[in-house]
């Protein structure tokens, strides 16, 4: 059935036979916040409303866009999330956060309160944010950070968590890129077919894979968001990248040399997590890192905004909807593309044969991150010469 919504005006459909309080239910709208009109008619709750219906649902808070009081508790609401169609005072939205990750983990069984959790903290609002609500849960969660070398940025960013995890009396790793590999983020710029982003993040997930691996953490967790989430998926189908689509994914399983990865945040919106902070008292890191410029998924974090703004909901149906019904008809069996894995010769982390290389089956291969590696140190011996 069409049902119209109000403030913005939209219509969506839902799958009927329906009664209306399933339909608002299924809306995520508060029955005590709107007026249900079927043919003209008032109905109340337990009425049936068949699959060709034409419904509209009425808010009748005057005064706008939504209500002003946390539509949990009636205190004075301090947010308001259009997509849940629901304003929150500060507890009620601690709350939500919560329960959002608690959603999370149900669902994709991410982690147990037995898990030893590594979270891989940058000093932005995700991971801090992160890090707070799984200590506040309960969970054993340590945190991890990774000097990039980027000037005054990285050295705001690492007080900062250092200063979280001492407040917090929780366990941090430190690990500085520079020290540890020999090379630096602002040293990958210049690097032909990879931008200094691209390896800021593999060098990420390396160096945090190793940390997990080595003091044998079970789950490792990152703090990315759906903002995060919905604009890589949409960056993939516009170039349908099956292999990457494949992998999308809020839990992924462990291997042998590969830590279990969990995105216990891919339900909340990067406004809720700045929120949320706010609200903690957590200090972040507001600044962008500079060398983000011409980052793409920033281009399609925007495209994004702009329809969500005209009809809220629509980033978490795009994710929700490919996670949970399109990825599982799509790629039953993960990689479609189904690639061997092999040890990297120079790290023994595990990597997929180039096909150049199956052809020739006789040199040694390295992993995307030994092999970019490699690249940068040539050019800093270079340059120091
Ligand atoms: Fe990785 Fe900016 S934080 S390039
Ligand atoms: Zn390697």
């Amino acid at each position: 059935m069409k049902v119209k919504l109000r403030n913005p005006e939209r219509l969506v459909d839902v799958p009927g036979p329906v009664s209306v309080h399933q339909m608002l239910a299924t809306l995520d709208i508060n029955p005590e916040t709107v007026l249900v009109i079927h043919d003209g008619t008032l109905v109340t709750k337990d009425h049936v409303l068949p699959d060709d219906a034409r419904v509209e649902v009425r808010p009748v808070i005057s005064g706008g866009a939504g209500p002003a009081k946390c539509t949990h508790c009636k205190a004075p609401s301090i947010i308001e999330i259009a997509r849940h169609r629901a304003a929150y005072c500060a507890d009620c939205f601690t709350d939500h956060v919560r329960a959002q990750v608690r959603d999370a983990v149900r669902r994709y069984d991410m982690m147990s309160y037995d898990d030893r959790i590594l979270v891989a903290v940058s000093g932005g609002k995700d991971s801090l944010a992160l890090w707070d609500v799984l200590l506040d849960m309960g969970y054993r969660a340590d945190g991890m950070y990774l000097g990039l070398g980027i000037g005054s940025y990285s050295d705001n960013s690492e007080k900062i968590v250092r200063d979280y995890a001492e407040a917090r009396g929780a366990t941090l790793h430190l690990v500085d890129l520079a020290g540890e590999y020999g090379y630096d983020i602002p040293q990958a710029t210049g690097l032909k077919g990879r931008s200094s982003c691209g390896v800021c993040g593999l060098s990420k997930r390396y160096a945090f894979n190793k940390v997990a691996l080595e003091h044998g953490y079970d789950v490792m967790a990152t703090g990315h968001n759906l903002d995060d989430e919905a604009a890589q998926l949409l960056g993939n189908v516009l170039r349908w990248q099956t292999p990457f689509m494949a992998r999308q994914s809020p839990c992924l399983p462990r291997s042998e040399t590969m830590a279990k990865k969990v995105k216990p945040l891919y339900r909340l919106g990067e406004r809720e997590m700045a929120a949320y902070c706010v609200i903690k008292g957590i200090d972040y890191v507001v600044e962008e890192c500079p060398m983000v410029e011409g980052n793409t998924v920033l281009r399609y974090k925007d495209a994004l905004n702009e329809l969500e703004r005209h009809s809220p909901g629509t980033k978490g149906q795009f994710l929700f909807g490919f996670l949970e019904r399109a990825r599982p008809q799509l790629f039953p069996d993960g990689d479609p593309e189904g690639h061997r894995l092999v040890d990297c010769a120079e790290c023994g982390m595990p990597t997929t044969t180039p096909p150049r290389q199956e052809a020739a089956g006789t040199e040694p291969v390295l992993c995307a991150f030994c092999r970019t590696r490699g690249r940068i140190l040539q050019v800093v011996q270079k340059a120091a010469r």
